[in-house]
């Protein structure tokens, strides 16, 4: 377990992942009745973009730093909430991990558990929610969390799964964990965020999400930069079993501006996509 997300904090697919975050908690939150959020792959929960790790790749500058320095983009108010939250002043410099931007939306009728299991990122995550009686925060590998809370008492809610693809197994991971949740709790609303370094692991993934049997999997992909560039991570993308009505008309407007703002060159290109329908 080497990877960090201090490195990569605030970079274009932690935006693009937290925009998403954020929209289906806001859907969520529609209803008065309580919601639960399991973060599987939880990372430290906040990041300090002064730090020695966040300036030496300098992710950051051409994701939040962008949207921070440009004019307002309709859409994205409640997650620029969430990072201001942390940043009241004019000068950015802490930016909220999943678990911040998902305790935003939290209202004090619902619930959060954060898993980790990197022992100094868990204790990190431990600190920053040391007093908070909301959310439970767990040194606990996030595929056996699956099994463990699932189904949750409040009988609605999301799953974020994040996991950090160090190995050529996670996509493979990611489906069986996914299989063994749906099969405990079918009616959760899942958000699975994948990394997009080259085509053919993406297009195994997507057949066998299709071979799965599973309904109404929404797929948005947002790539800032041309997909056979050799940067590293050209884009990624976002699956979504379960998503809240009408939210892919609402991702139709909202992700060609936020790619104006974020991507590279004119090649970058985003899309939303019935992996599955009804
Ligand atoms: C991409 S980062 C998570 C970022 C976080 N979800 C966010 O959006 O701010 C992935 C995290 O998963 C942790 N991790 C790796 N394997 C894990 C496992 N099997 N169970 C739980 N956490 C794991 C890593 O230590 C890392 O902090």
């Amino acid at each position: 377990m080497n990877y960090r997300h201090i490195y990569h904090a605030g970079n274009v697919a932690d935006v693009f992942k937290h925009v998403m975050l954020s929209l289906l908690l806001k859907s969520l939150a529609k209803k008065d009745t309580p919601f639960f959020y399991l973060d599987t792959h939880a990372g430290a929960g906040r990041y300090d973009l002064n730090s020695a790790a966040a300036q030496k790749t300098g992710e950051y500058r051409d994701g939040i730093l962008r949207l921070w320095n440009s004019q307002p983009l309709s859409g994205i108010e409640d997650y620029l909430s969430a990072v201001r939250a942390l940043n009241p002043g004019k000068t950015l410099q802490y930016y909220p991990g999943s678990p911040r931007v998902a305790r935003f939306f939290l209202r004090p009728q619902d619930r959060a558990v954060l898993l980790e299991l990197h022992p100094n990122e868990c204790a990190l995550l431990k600190i920053e929610f040391a007093r908070d009686r909301q959310v439970a925060v767990l040194r606990q590998n996030g595929y056996a969390g699956l099994k463990a809370f699932l189904p949750p008492r409040e009988r609605r809610g999301l799953v974020l799964i994040d996991p950090p693809y160090e190995s050529d197994r996670e996509f493979q991971q990611l489906i069986e964990g996914l299989r063994d949740a749906r099969a405990r709790w079918e009616s959760g609303l899942y958000a699975l965020w994948y990394p997009i370094k080259s085509r053919p692991p993406v297009e195994r993934f997507h057949r066998a999400l299709v071979a799965s049997g599973m309904r109404r999997i929404l797929l948005a992909e947002f790539s800032p930069y041309p997909e056979d560039s050799d940067f590293r991570l050209n884009g990624c993308g976002m699956v979504m079993i379960g998503p809240p009505w009408k939210l892919d008309e609402t991702l139709h407007l909202l992700l060609p501006d936020l790619l104006k703002v974020l991507r590279q060159n004119t090649l970058g290109r985003t899309e939303i996509t019935w992996l599955v329908p009804e």
